[in-house]
Order: C-alpha cells, then sequence, then structure tokens
C-alpha cells in the first residue's frame, strides 16, 4: 500500500527533525541496540525496523547502553517468554543514567493480552509496545512516545495489510531474505504462532520477483524465501500461484545464484515443487520439513494432517529427485499423550530419514491452543529422558551424512571472517552445512570450490581448491 508507506516516510522525517535538534544538543550521534528472539520471520522484521530507525537517523550500536533498544520477542515456546523478562530488568537500570532513553518491546510475545498487561503494569519504564501487524509503524508511535513522553501501546488483533517499501537494513550484504507470506492458518494443536502472526496473507509474486531484482541489483547473491508454510504459497491470491511457479519466476533473476526457502509442511509439498527444485542449479540443496513426531497416532493429535508413511515417501521423492539433498527437522518431545510407543516410531523416524540436522523441542504448553488442555501431559523428567536420547541420535544421523561429503570439493559461499580464528573464512555449501577454511577475506561474498578435507560433525574443515 504506497499512501501507507508514504505515511511512515512522513514520520521518519519529522522523527529525524527531532533527532537532528537532540544530536545538536548532546554534541553526538544517538544510538540503538537491537535484541531479537526466535524465528528467522522476527530476524527478518528486525532488519525492517533497524532500517527504519537507521532512517531515522539513530547509529546501531553493540551496548545495550544505547538511546533506543527494542525487544522483539518470541512467544513460541515458554523459556523465551523468561528469557525476555529476564533480560529487561538490566535495561531499567540504564534507563536511571539516561533518562531520555526508550525502550520499546515487539514481536510475537506482545500479540498475548497477557503479556501486554504484564508490560504495561510491572515494566512501567518500557515506553512503546506494538505487534507483529503493524512494525511498519515504528516511525509514527515512536514520533508520538517522543511528542507526548507518554507510553504508546498499539498492538492490532490481525490485519489484511502488507505494507512493503519501508527502508530495510541487511547485516550481510550479498544475502537477503524475502517475505512471501505473512501469518499460518494450519492450527497445529501446540503453536501458537496462528493465534499471535494471524491468518495467512501472500505477497503478489510480480512485487516478490521485484523485490529480488532490486537485491540482485544490489549485488545479492543468495535469497530465502520466508514463511511459515511456504508450501500453501498463493493459496489467498486473486491469481492463484503455486510456491513451485514462485520459484521458478524467481529462478530467473540475473544474478542471484541461490535460493533457500523456509519452512516446508509436509501437508503441502508437492510434486511440482520437488521437479522444480531438481531442475534448478540456483535452488539450495537443502529442504527443512518439520516431522514433530513419526507417531501418526500424534500426528493427528497435533493436526499436522499426513502420516509417517506419507512423510517417509516425501522423503524417498526428495531423495531420488536430489540424491544429494540435505534434509533437516524439527521435532517436538513430550507432546501430550506421547507413549514410548510413540517415541520409538519417532526415533526410527530420524534414523531412516538420516537427518542432516534436526531441531529438537521439549513441548512446551501454550495456554489458549488446543494441546495446553489435552489430558495426559508427559511428565518433565520422562521427556527429558526421551529428549536426550532423541539428541543422541540426531548426532549420528547429522555425523555420519556430514562424513559422506568428505573429501569431496564443493562450492561455498564465503560469507565471514571466522570468529574465534580470524584467518579462516566461514562459509556454506548449497546443503546448507558450514565449512571453514583458510582464505583471504577477498573472498567473502563469493562462490569458492573448496576441498572438504575434515568433516567434524556439523561443519567442515576444507582448503580453497587450487582453482578458487
Ligand atoms: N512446544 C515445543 N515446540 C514447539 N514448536 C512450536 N510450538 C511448540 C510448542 N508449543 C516448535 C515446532 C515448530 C518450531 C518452529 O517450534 O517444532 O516447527
Ligand atoms: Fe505453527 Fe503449524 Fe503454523 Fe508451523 S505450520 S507455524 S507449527 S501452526
Amino acid at each position: 500500500m504506497k499512501t501507507e508507506s508514504s505515511r511512515q516516510e512522513y514520520y521518519i522525517d519529522k522523527c529525524r527533525k527531532l533527532l537532528e535538534d537532540k544530536e545538536r544538543e548532546l554534541g553526538r550521534k544517538l544510538t540503538y541496540y537491537d535484541q531479537t528472539f526466535g524465528c528467522q520471520m522476527n530476524f527478518k522484521d528486525s532488519e525492517k525496523l533497524n532500517g527504519i530507525l537507521e532512517a531515522i537517523g539513530y547509529v546501531r550500536s553493540k551496548s545495550e547502553e544505547a538511546d533506543f533498544v527494542y525487544y522483539n520477542t518470541c512467544t513460541v515456546r515458554e523459556n523465551a517468554n523468561i528469557r525476555v523478562y529476564g533480560r529487561l530488568g538490566t535495561l531499567k537500570t540504564y534507563k536511571k543514567k539516561n533518562p531520555d532513553m526508550l525502550i520499546a518491546m515487539c514481536g510475537c510475545m506482545m500479540q498475548e493480552p497477557e503479556e501486554q498487561e504484564k508490560v504495561k503494569n510491572t515494566f512501567t519504564f518500557v515506553d512503546i509496545v506494538f505487534g507483529t501487524h503493524n512494525i511498519f509503524k515504528l516511525a509514527q508511535l515512536l514520533y508520538e512516545a517522543l511528542i507526548t513522553r507518554k507510553r504508546v501501546f498499539d498492538v492490532w488483533e490481525g490485519t489484511d495489510e502488507i505494507v512493503e517499501d519501508l527502508p530495510s537494513h541487511r547485516k550481510i550484504s550479498f544475502k537477503a531474505a524475502v517475505n512471501i507470506m505473512y501469518g499460518c492458518n494450519n492450527f497445529c494443536t501446540y503453536c501458537i504462532v496462528p493465534y499471535v502472526r494471524g491468518r495467512e496473507r501472500s505477497r503478489k509474486p510480480e512485487d516478490i520477483v521485484g523485490e529480488v531484482e532490486q537485491l540482485a541489483r544490489e549485488g545479492v547473491k543468495e535469497i530465502m524465501l520466508l514463511g511459515q508454510n511456504v508450501n500453501s504459497y498463493g493459496k489467498t491470491l486473486e491469481n492463484r500461484t503455486t510456491f513451485a511457479q514462485l520459484l521458478s519466476m524467481v529462478g530467473k533473476v540475473d544474478g542471484i545464484e541461490r535460493i533457500r526457502f523456509m519452512t516446508s509442511h509436509p501437508k503441502d509439498l508437492s510434486d511440482d515443487l520437488i521437479k522444480v527444485m531438481a531442475s534448478s542449479s540456483k535452488i539450495c540443496r537443502h529442504i527443512h520439513l518439520p516431522l514433530q513426531s513419526g507417531s501418526s497416532r500424534l500426528l493427528q493429535k497435533m493436526n499436522r494432517h499426513y502420516t509417517r508413511e506419507q512423510y517417509m515417501e516425501l522423503v524417498r521423492k526428495l531423495r531420488v529427485a536430489m540424491p544429494d539433498i540435505a534434509i533437516t527437522t524439527d521435532i517436538i518431545v513430550g507432546f501430550p499423550g506421547e507413549t514410548e510407543e510413540d517415541f520409538q516410531e519417532t526415533l526410527e523416524v530420524v534414523q531412516e530419514t538420516a537427518y542432516d540436522s534436526a531441531f529438537t523441542f521439549l513441548y512446551s504448553k501454550r495456554s489458549g491452543t488446543p494441546a495446553a488442555s489435552m489430558e495426559d501431559q508427559v511428565p518433565d523428567d520422562v521427556a527429558h529422558e526421551r529428549f536426550d536420547r532423541l539428541l543422541k541420535v540426531v548426532g549420528e544421523t547429522a555425523r555420519k551424512q556430514n562424513k559422506k561429503h568428505e573429501g569431496e570439493t564443493a562450492l561455498v559461499l564465503a560469507e565471514e571472517v571466522n570468529e574465534r580464528d580470524s584467518s579462516l573464512i566461514t562459509g556454506r555449501l548449497s546443503n546448507n552445512n558450514v565449512v571453514h577454511f583458510k582464505a583471504d577475506p577477498c573472498v567473502i561474498g563469493r562462490i569458492v570450490p573448496v576441498v572438504l578435507e575434515e568433516a567434524c560433525g556439523f561443519y567442515y574443515l576444507g582448503r580453497l581448491a587450487s582453482d578458487g
């Protein structure tokens, strides 16, 4: 919506003027600090928030003692909430030293009325609260807070609006994430996401392709297409477009060398998608395919709409079409009613699929979701014990998969100087595995051939191939 983005440009301008006055008064630039919790969606939202803050004139700081601090929160599991409140306390002391400091909270946690109330009543030093549906309004909310010096709360229950064309700030210049859809309609019974991110809304393919073309012009080589369930992309569009069709369109953009996407729901993964992936040299050889449980009985209770057998059939098709594909997953342990037999089935699927890696989670009760009121909640000690066993098996399959490519030469996108050893460059293979290798930092941003000399479990130590 052009009108909304111009409205926000207007507020960016207004805030910039206020900030310039403040800079003159203090004789320094004003800083911001961002703390993001949760998934790639939240990190993408933070890029947009940072873009707005930088357009206003804030300079990014590594210290939390900044003039504007925001927490972009996650609520998918309970420990995410605990971490946020744990950290928030320290901000209070910084604010005492710098009374002009502004503190904002946004993201999924703020979509929950109880959490909003908690911030309102307990964390009274928080100045601005907004949600997942109106991040584009940051400049307007900030302006209101600066002018009125009052606390600003603005959380929307839902929206049909998709506001684009506002500034965005990327940390890595040659990699970018692109939202293709927002929200989720699946209502898996354990999951709070559909309640805090709202109904599924797809962006128009021409807008997505336009953004990717612009990114390519800016020098981006790798893009990550983001959605809670990318395989159901396009269902809400007037001119229906499937995710497979969208991928083909994006694959035609010159300059983009690698395409990734996340997350795929097994129930909607089509043969067409597998075909498009297999026939494209740009689409990375990696799929993140959340299993959640290997037991068809539990999958039904989770409202996942696939069985163990259907999932394994997908894995088979993917491996036939792309023998070198890496498959990763999400698994929940301790879902209500999970028996030892159910859990054994999960272990079997992990072994049969031979995952390259897996995110494993202890089931966390989220109030308002159907699973929260299910009987037979699994005792903590039982869930923990299963979790440890699962981790072991996942570690074994990951190491086995990793070992497979030892000695091969593969193309690596060189991403950054290694944090621990500055003589090494860290990059990623098409299959998303990490590789550390000795090279001059000038290779960063390039795709170079690397010999995978040693498989170290979850990463490789490599050597630049002579023609790199
Ligand atoms: N408890 C544990 N894990 C959860 N996830 C989502 N909701 C819950 C919950 N209530 C996990 C799922 C999902 C990932 C993003 O988070 O595995 O795929
Ligand atoms: Fe949550 Fe299921 Fe939607 Fe993923 S697909 S966000 S797990 S409801």
